[in-house]
């Protein structure tokens, strides 16, 4: 299968009622795996973290983003830096984890020290007999691009890309009114998976499996009360409205952000931003959950607990219901979706249809990969409009979509 060529994504490509899933070695094969590394991390707006993180200068993250390392810090200004975590001198890794580094990033081999702009700043031994024509400021750390929304820092390695606001679309304006920037984050798990990237995504995206798979979840999330999310933008979504304390009160123990007006108090956003970052958005929390892909079977998943800056004080005791809520339901995710990729892995079945009531999302998603999969150059990428309003809403569920804030598609949609 020649994945770079549209005719491998038959598929995917037809509308929804006839689409397939994706072909099973998507989620195991070796080839397709390298090939999705370069053609989709290494070019597209990946997550690499959230803002607490990299609270000032001096701090220093390493992240991986498709087959590269990357570093990621604050400059004096603040300001958000990312560099490819190779020195400049002999091409040594500068750092194997976060760290301190206070003003200077510093090469273990020869001592080479950059600054957190990134400037060459220390060549020993260089002053006496410097190489012909040596000038410090030609060997700078390699700029990766780095940006921003709310708290999360995202990462691309490709100068073609669109920026990161093109990207999201219109998911910032539609989340505006949580006031995402100042909300505060607690680690809570990082979990290594035994299954692809694609299904943990996938699995978040479609409420198909939410009855049998959380029966304590469906409680507080009907499947009756879920819509599509989805505007203008490279990402997935639905939203349950309400957002239901009617059995359990998990969702609801916490107090609710300041200021949400009465969609967003009374709903849950649920949102896959392509490739690697899930979020659930919650009127008092957010559970957000970041994947790397580490091999075609093997996922690292990081979540993080976000809470509002009036609340994020809150002692351990006060979220743990929240916090055991989410463990427990991502629990049951894991095993399902390391069972999915088993089976996937098995045997040749062929892919099966996708459910036009549940899985819309992964459609779309499926065919963003595809975009991203054929496209030489992701100068050209469409950033795939939003749901379309012609549809029938009951067609998708029990009552209508929130109305997407009006937005003017031209300035968001890239290419021809
Ligand atoms: S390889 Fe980094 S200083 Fe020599
Ligand atoms: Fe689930």
């Amino acid at each position: 299968m020649r994945w770079t060529d549209e005719s491998a994504w038959d598929g995917t490509r037809q509308p929804l009622r006839s689409a397939t899933g994706l072909d099973p070695s998507a989620y195991s094969s070796p080839e397709f795996f390298t090939l999705e590394q370069e053609r989709v991390f290494e070019r597209a707006w990946v997550c690499v973290g959230v803002a607490d993180e990299l609270a000032g200068p001096g701090r220093l993250l390493v992240r991986r983003v498709g087959s590269r390392s990357i570093l990621l810090t604050r400059n004096r200004d603040g300001e958000l830096r990312g560099f490819i975590n190779s020195c400049r001198h002999r091409g040594t890794e500068l750092a194997d984890a976060d760290c301190e580094v206070a003003n200077t990033i510093r090469c273990p081999y020869h001592r080479w020290g950059y600054s957190l702009d990134g400037a060459l700043k220390a060549t020993p031994f260089f002053d006496d007999i410097a190489p012909d024509g040596f000038d410090r400021a030609d060997f700078g750390l390699v700029p990766v691009r780095v940006d921003t929304w709310g708290v999360l820092l995202f990462a691309c390695l490709s100068d073609d890309t669109p920026p990161l606001d093109v990207w999201l679309g219109d998911l910032p304006r539609r989340m505006g009114g949580y006031d995402l920037d100042s909300w505060v984050s607690r680690h809570e798990q990082t979990l290594e998976i035994a299954a692809n990237w694609k299904l943990i995504t996938e699995n978040f995206q479609e409420y198909y499996h939410l009855t049998w798979v959380h029966p304590e979840l469906a409680k507080v999330s009907r499947v009756a009360d879920h819509y599509r999310y989805q505007g203008a933008g490279m990402y997935c979504g639905q939203t349950t409205t309400p957002v239901s304390g009617d059995e359990r009160d998990d969702w609801l123990a916490l107090p609710e952000a300041p200021g949400l007006d009465a969609s967003d108090a009374t709903s849950g956003r649920f949102v896959a931003i392509f490739p690697n970052v899930i979020l659930s958005v919650l009127p008092n929390h957010v559970w957000l959950m970041r994947l790397e892909p580490v091999a075609p079977g093997i996922t690292r998943e990081t979540c993080t607990m976000l809470l509002p800056a009036a609340t994020g004080a809150v002692t351990d005791e006060a979220i743990a219901p929240t916090r055991e809520f989410w463990l427990h339901v991502n629990a049951e995710d894991v095993a399902i979706v390391e069972r999915c990729q088993r089976g996937l892995v098995n045997g040749a079945v062929p892919p099966g249809p996708l459910a036009p009531r549940f899985e819309e999302p992964l459609h779309r998603f499926h065919n963003m990969l595809a975009d991203c999969m054929t496209a030489d150059d992701l100068a050209l990428l469409v950033v795939p409009r939003g749901d379309d309003p012609s549809e029938p809403a009951d067609r998708w569920g029990a009552g209508t979509n929130p109305a997407p804030p009006t937005i003017d598609l031209d300035t968001l949609v890239t290419g021809p």
